[in-house]
């Protein structure tokens, strides 16, 4: 049980935390990673503007202008800490083949050696005394509406306080969710450490972290583990971590979906409203399109937001999915984001902001690429100056040097967002009608393309390609595999993933209600000058308007080798000159092209061969010798 004392260090937890596993579990972790000090997050407002505050007198934390951007924040990273780990990030599943081709597998035993109980050569574990000066922060939180039959519990410990308020605005963080865990509940227990021990009276940096990195995943046991980075989804552990990774082999194990994928409301203007849930990779527009503003010729049409990024779907007993956020706010890629591509998110972004890697400009607030016009003026998110003369000066391949970091990020309560949906907060989740699946694709892959069913859409997002963007570490624009948009987040082998995909036809089936649609689409086409064709943003309305008419049997679409996809006079054109031509460009699939996809659609089957479901190589077949002819 809790014991007051750990050399020195007072355990006391406040009263409300009764459950015995966590007490336990605190005072272990305390023991391994020997901070100076606990801060049990209570999650209230108070806390969080005391902590904003540390950080601002931390240097880690600039405080924006208030007239401006009230009550919100900029920090800067490390140059070395910007993005997902992918190559550092483990699934230490206790057979490697659970843990799949795509992800980096090492034995849990190996692995717990090397973060927590020390190797057979002496080498002290990672963990130990990783916290020695800092201020180890417990950090409860929900991942769904507080008490949700879809929600979890997770708690982490980490030595960040940016990840500590960042979470309370990620998650339901606090108080409450002691509540909901009572004595006996359960929780994922996630640990946390910027891997950077501080000595007695050394200074500490401004973004500390470490050049080593683990992000570590127990499936069987549920863990998460985190050393050397304090950025994004390394960091916030609930979100790519447990969100997506943990709750993946969940959900597999209990028959429910935990997806790569926002979430939105689209409301006619009868009144009639649809639930689509959309996977794409990140930093392809998920929050862009989760608060998309109808265009003109859509007089009367609504999207409302749920969630930006992730969602969590369980079948219900009346044969639908049910589709829950798990998160309470947005993080968010700045870059590109302004008044035309997302204008209900840079409404969000007036007040309760903390912006990471955005460039500060001269009056106190923040600016980034594709925001408006470039300031005269401005501090980098290397804190240097920056000009656009310095800019264009230290181009790389011709690219003037970015103000804001590529992958710099805004986060934000979901409940600044204008058009956040009702029910966004509904326990019960929302009833899911359609699926999209959307990759990045500067060819080959059309507009928008209903599945014919529920195993050619399985396979449509199995095979989704996209090209490579800043949100991770490595090279950009390069086409990869991304089955589903979870190539790094699926937390088991991925072809396991799919036949789990597989499975639900049968089992909504059985339940006797007509199953989701899904499509696939493709914002991102480029004409031979290079740019891209479809003007993208709120003319995906366009796009979504035809997938709703198909919803409700009233587009027909024309039979191709992927599926059904649109003719020119099915789209609502009012509003916007795009001619037949340019739809073409957008729409038309090349065969030698598909040629060469299909190829590569064998190469992905070939690296997940082992477990691969044979009705995906049969489909892949039977399109082969349709282009065949
Ligand atoms: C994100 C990501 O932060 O996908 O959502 O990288
Ligand atoms: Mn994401």
């Amino acid at each position: 049980m809790n014991s007051p004392t750990l050399q020195g260090l007072n355990l006391r937890a406040p009263d409300y935390v009764k459950n015995p596993r966590l007490l336990a579990w605190v005072a272990d972790m305390a023991a391994l990673c020997k901070p100076a000090a606990i801060h049990w997050c209570d999650g209230s407002d108070e806390e969080y503007r005391r902590l904003c505050q540390v950080l601002v007198d931390a240097g880690v934390f600039v405080k924006l202008n208030q007239a401006k951007r009230p009550d919100s924040f900029l920090a800067c990273s490390d140059p070395s800490d910007v993005a997902r780990v992918e190559d550092r990030t483990y699934i230490c599943s206790e057979k490697k083949e659970n843990a799949g081709p795509t992800n980096n597998w090492m034995a849990p035993a190996e692995m717990r050696a090397l973060l927590q109980t020390g190797q057979a050569d002496g080498k002290p574990a990672l963990f130990d005394g990783c916290m020695k000066g800092r201020t180890m922060y417990v950090v409860p939180f929900s991942m769904g509406p507080l008490g949700s039959h879809i929600s979890h519990i997770g708690v982490e410990l980490s030595d960040s306080a940016y990840v500590a308020v960042n979470m309370k605005i990620m998650t339901r963080m606090g108080r409450a969710v002691y509540d909901v865990m009572g004595e006996k509940g359960s929780f994922v227990p996630c640990v946390h450490t910027v891997g950077a021990p501080l000595q007695a009276g050394q200074a500490d940096v401004k973004w500390p972290c470490n050049k080593t990195k683990y992000i570590v995943h127990y499936p069987e046991t549920q863990e998460i583990w985190s050393y050397g980075s304090g950025y994004g989804g390394n960091a916030l552990l609930g979100k790519k971590c447990f969100a997506l990774r943990i709750a993946s082999n969940m959900g597999r194990d209990q028959g429910w979906l935990a997806e790569h994928m926002l979430i939105l409301g689209v409301t006619n203007p009868a009144g009639k409203k649809y639930h689509i849930a959309a996977a794409f990779p990140s930093a392809c527009g998920k929050t862009n399109f989760s608060m998309l503003v109808p265009p003109e010729g859509f007089p009367g049409w609504k999207v409302t937001t749920i969630g930006d990024d992730i969602a969590w779907i369980k079948p219900h007993a009346d044969g639908r999915l049910y589709a829950i956020n798990p998160e309470a706010g947005y993080f968010g890629v700045a870059p590109g984001t302004n008044s035309h591509t997302n204008p209900n998110c840079m409404a969000s972004l007036n007040r309760d902001v903390i912006f990471t890697n955005v460039a500060l400009t001269d009056d106190g607030d923040v600016w980034w690429e594709g925001l408006s016009e470039a300031p005269a003026h401005c501090i980098d998110w290397q804190g240097k100056d920056w000009t656009p003369a310095i800019a264009a000066a230290n181009a790389v391949d011709g690219k003037p040097k970015p103000a804001a970091h590529p992958n710099s990020r805004f986060t934000v309560a979901a409940t600044n967002n204008p058009v956040l949906d009702r029910d966004w907060d509904n326990a019960n989740g929302v009833a899911i009608d359609a699926f999209i699946f959307g990759g990045r694709r500067s060819t080959t892959v059309p507009l928008v393309t209903q599945a014919r069913n529920w195993m050619e859409g399985v396979y449509m997002a199995a095979t989704m390609g996209s090209e490579t963007t800043a949100a991770m570490v490595g090279a950009q624009g390069v086409v990869r595999r991304d089955p589903f948009a979870m190539l790094p987040f699926c937390g088991y082998n991925m072809a396991d993933y799919f036949q789990h995909w597989l499975d639900m036809e049968h089992k909504l089936e059985s339940l006797g209600h007509t199953l989701p649609k899904i499509f696939c689409v493709n914002w991102f086409r480029k004409g031979a000058d290079g740019k891209f064709v479809w003007p993208g943003y709120g003319e995906n309305m366009r796009a979504l308007k035809w997938m709703i008419d198909c919803i409700e049997g009233q587009a027909k679409g024309e039979d191709n080798l992927f599926g059904i996809s649109p003719t020119y006079e099915e789209i609502n054109w009012s509003g916007l000159d795009f001619t037949r031509e340019q739809f073409d460009t957008v729409s038309h699939m090349d065969p030698a092209a598909w040629q060469h996809e299909l190829a590569l659609h064998g190469e992905l089957f070939q690296q997940l061969a082992h477990h691969l479901p044979t009705e995906l190589t049969d489909t892949r077949e039977r399109m082969l010798k349709r282009l065949a002819g």
